[in-house]
């Protein structure tokens, strides 16, 4: 079993090699002077069983072409077998065409690693679960809701915690969440405007006066769906509202939108690399999922069984 890493998330790939005790497979992944990706792979790898750590996250083209040349150097250098570790799945959400004539990026990206050579793909709470039969390779989606609960529980025990989906699109992750927090009960934010042009307003479905409120999502990306949702929940009467969330895009002035918005802390993963401003946000905190990452890497090396770290 090796370990090679592209660019984007350094952190996390040593940190799962640190969990594995493997070192990383030594390799450099660079750019010529116009900026085209190069990679060699400097320690045989013939007949290895190869994972590429590398979520394609921003800048997400560079990064995503960095993978694929990363699967295409290892399939020419004769690897055995190659496991795309994509923590976080750039594209997932172009998942499907939202009107005529538009694409699903998706798919694209899917086809696009299978055609460069990974035989295999380990992603984390993949937007849409959906997004696996995108793949005619076995695809594993992993979930950062076991990290998750083990954080709330220890920070709050389980006495006055309502789960919040944002979403209605998030009820089934959110009902997943409850389930580990000993039967949380659930609430939804639902979003709807009347006609167009007129104003989102914020339908609280279930009791929320007096929780701990726990939103639970896939993604951040400008903050304005949490951010939308917090204050939606304390003007409900929630006790507080703590965010969880998989993957801390955080594009744009979402730091100091998160840092200025009615959320008590906002708990991300490791599956992007955070920024600086991220990493000095007092609101922000970043759990790692590196040793689940690093479990499932070892059981599908070892043929076990990864859905069984979910039971
Ligand atoms: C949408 O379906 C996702 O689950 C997130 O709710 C969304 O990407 C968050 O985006 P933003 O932070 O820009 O509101």
């Amino acid at each position: 079993m090796k370990i090679m890493a592209g660019n984007s998330n350094l952190p996390l790939a040593r940190a799962i090699a640190g969990y594995l005790e493997l070192p990383l497979t030594e390799a450099s992944v660079r750019r010529f002077a116009d900026e085209e990706v190069f990679v060699e792979i400097h320690e045989n790898v013939r007949g290895e069983d190869v994972f590429v750590v590398q979520s394609t996250s921003f800048p997400t083209n560079d990064n995503l072409m960095e993978l694929l040349i990363c699967i295409d150097a290892l399939r020419r250098a004769s690897a055995a077998r190659i496991t795309a570790v994509v923590p976080y799945f750039g594209y997932a959400r172009q998942d499907r065409k939202p009107g005529p004539r538009t694409p699903i990026s998706a798919k694209l990206v899917a086809n696009l690693m299978t055609t460069a050579g990974a035989d295999r793909v380990l992603a984390v709470d993949l937007h849409a679960g959906q997004i696996q039969g995108f793949f005619d390779i076995p695809t594993d989606n992993l979930f950062a809701a076991p990290v998750m609960a083990a954080d709330i529980l220890a920070r709050n025990g389980d006495a006055g915690l309502m789960v919040v989906s944002p979403d209605v699109g998030g009820v089934v992750r959110a009902r997943a969440l409850a389930k580990r927090l000993n039967n949380a009960p659930l609430s939804i934010v639902d979003k709807r405007r009347d006609k167009p042009g007129q104003s989102e307003v914020m339908n609280i479905i279930g009791d929320v006066k007096g929780r701990t409120c726990i939103l639970i999502d896939d993604i951040i990306d400008s903050g304005g769906t949490l951010c939308n949702a917090a204050q939606a929940l304390l003007d409900a009467g929630a006790e507080s509202v703590t965010a969880y969330i998989s993957h801390g895009v955080l594009s744009g002035a979402a730091v100091s939108r998160v840092n200025n918005s009615a959320l008590k802390e906002l708990v991300i993963t490791d599956t992007i690399l955070p920024t600086e401003a991220t990493q000095a946000s007092d609101k922000i905190r970043i759990l790692t999922i590196a040793p689940l990452i690093g479990e499932a890497m070892r059981r599908i090396a070892d043929e076990s069984s990864v859905s069984s770290l979910f039971d």
